[in-house]
């Protein structure tokens, strides 16, 4: 087989660079999650942006939150675009007034807090369990800027352990190693301002084509309702185990040149399917499924899809089949504002016994051991009082009233000339 046919992204370090940050700092979380982190290092040179540290000195607040809130703002009042010559101009990011102060106080700290042009490093391990005896192996380090390799390192390991010292801080990373012919890469990772140090495993393992070992554990929708869009919105979640010791590879779909690893179904006419956690590019999307392309290690892996359905005016029908085998599947849903018939699988239902949605009278529906070709559909309506504002009650019962007291005076004969 072609080498480049089995290139293969690994997404496994994705938690590791967004998440495993402390939550504590509120602005420092937004500095990640609102994607600072992916154009501007604080105190270690140019980036995508310029450097950031101390650039509160160089603005007012007001233009703080709005190079934050709002670039079209900046560009506006200072006639000039970029403002900073040699850059392209920042996108604007629309992050509310608050949050931009979050992330400003962040900055503020910083001021002092960290030592601005220091270098980082980086240190790992590539854990082997395969049956192959290898014990070394060549890792390769790529710097990336803005989805461009702009740079790669070959690092041999010494008993399996890597250490590269002296790193640049202003750049994204990315580790890579090719074993069996499979490509196990982490995601882009960042260091933050305040850390000179990350530690990085990389596992690898024998490789198996066969599908038995992998199953989907259990999978939930979580359903609110959005009043001002008037729309359902869903997060799925999906638990799949590979049972085996092998990394699962699935098969190469040669239409969509990817990989095949697990078909979820999916509901067809829904709106606004995201991944929260992953890029759009590792699934393929179809009209009634999503296909899994990254290969399956052993052990868990957890998948997150995200979307919305605007609700008709009376009923709105959702439907699925299934392609795998589910142990269990659970529906969660506020039946306050929203109404919810199943058709096509038994279910139980409950009170939810999640402590987050308990004051909300969240109802949960559990369905036991669904089989490949089941069906399932959904059909949503909104509780009938929520149709019937107290305005429009008043209206009715004015519209009754004056009928009754125009049948009244007709009877007295009041309209006759
Ligand atoms: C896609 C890349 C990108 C992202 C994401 C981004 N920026 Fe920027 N930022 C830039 C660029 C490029 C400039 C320079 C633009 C110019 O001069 O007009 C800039 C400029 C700035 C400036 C002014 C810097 C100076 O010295 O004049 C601030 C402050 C800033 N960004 C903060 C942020 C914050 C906070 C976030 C996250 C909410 C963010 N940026 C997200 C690319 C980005």
């Amino acid at each position: 087989m072609k080498n480049s046919s089995l290139i293969i992204l690994f997404l496994f370090f994705f938690f590791i660079s967004y998440f495993s940050y402390s939550m504590t700092d509120e602005g420092r979380s937004l500095f990640v999650e609102k994607r600072c982190v992916t154009c501007h290092v604080v105190g270690r040179g140019v980036f995508v942006g310029p450097d950031l540290w101390k650039v509160n000195n160089k603005y007012s607040k007001t233009d703080m939150i709005s190079w934050i809130s709002n670039t079209d703002a900046i560009y506006e009042k200072y006639n000039k675009k970029p403002i900073n010559s040699g850059y392209p101009p920042m996108p604007n990011m629309e992050i509310s007034t608050s949050e931009s102060l979050k992330i400003i106080n962040y900055l503020k700290s910083l001021d002092s807090s960290i030592n601005p042009g220091t270098s980082v490093k980086l240190k790992g391990e590539v854990k082997n369990f395969s049956n192959e005896n290898v014990q070394d192996y060549e890792v390769s380090l790529e710097s990336v800027m803005a989805e461009k390799v702009l740079n790669q390192k070959k690092i041999l390991t010494k008993n399996g352990l890597f250490e590269v010292n002296n790193l640049k801080g202003n750049i994204a990373y990315r580790v890579k190693i090719i074993h069996d012919g499979i490509e196990y890469s982490t995601d882009k990772f960042y260091y933050m301002p305040e850390e000179n140090f990350k530690d990085i495993d990389l596992t690898i393992y024998d490789s198996s084509q066969n599908p038995d070992s992998i199953e989907i554990k259990s999978s939930h929708i979580v359903i609110s309702y959005d009043e001002e869009s008037n729309s359902l919105l869903f997060a799925e979640i999906q638990n799949v185990n590979n049972n085996s010791k092998y990394i699962y590879v699935g098969l190469n779909s040669l239409i969509e040149q990817k990989r095949n690893i697990i078909k979820f179904s999916k509901f067809s006419n829904i709106e606004n399917l995201s991944f929260p956690h992953r890029s759009s590019e590792t699934f393929i999307i179809n009209d009634d499924s999503i296909v899994e392309t990254i290969p399956m290690p052993p052990g868990q892996r957890r998948i997150v899809f995200t979307y919305t359905k605007q609700l008709d005016f009376f009923n709105t029908k959702l439907v699925k089949n299934f392609f795998n085998t589910i142990q269990s599947l659970t529906i969660i849903i506020p039946e306050d504002k929203i109404n919810m018939k199943v058709k096509g699988l038994n279910f139980t239902k409950s009170k939810s016994d999640i402590k987050e949605l308990k004051d909300e009278s969240y109802v949960t529906y559990s369905f036991n051991n669904i089989f490949k070709n089941d069906n399932l559909e959904l059909t949503f309506s909104k509780p009938f009082d929520n149709y019937i504002s107290t305005r429009i009650i008043i209206l009715i019962i004015f519209l009754i009233f004056s009928f009754i007291v125009f049948l009244y005076l007709y009877k007295k004969n009041i309209f006759k000339i």
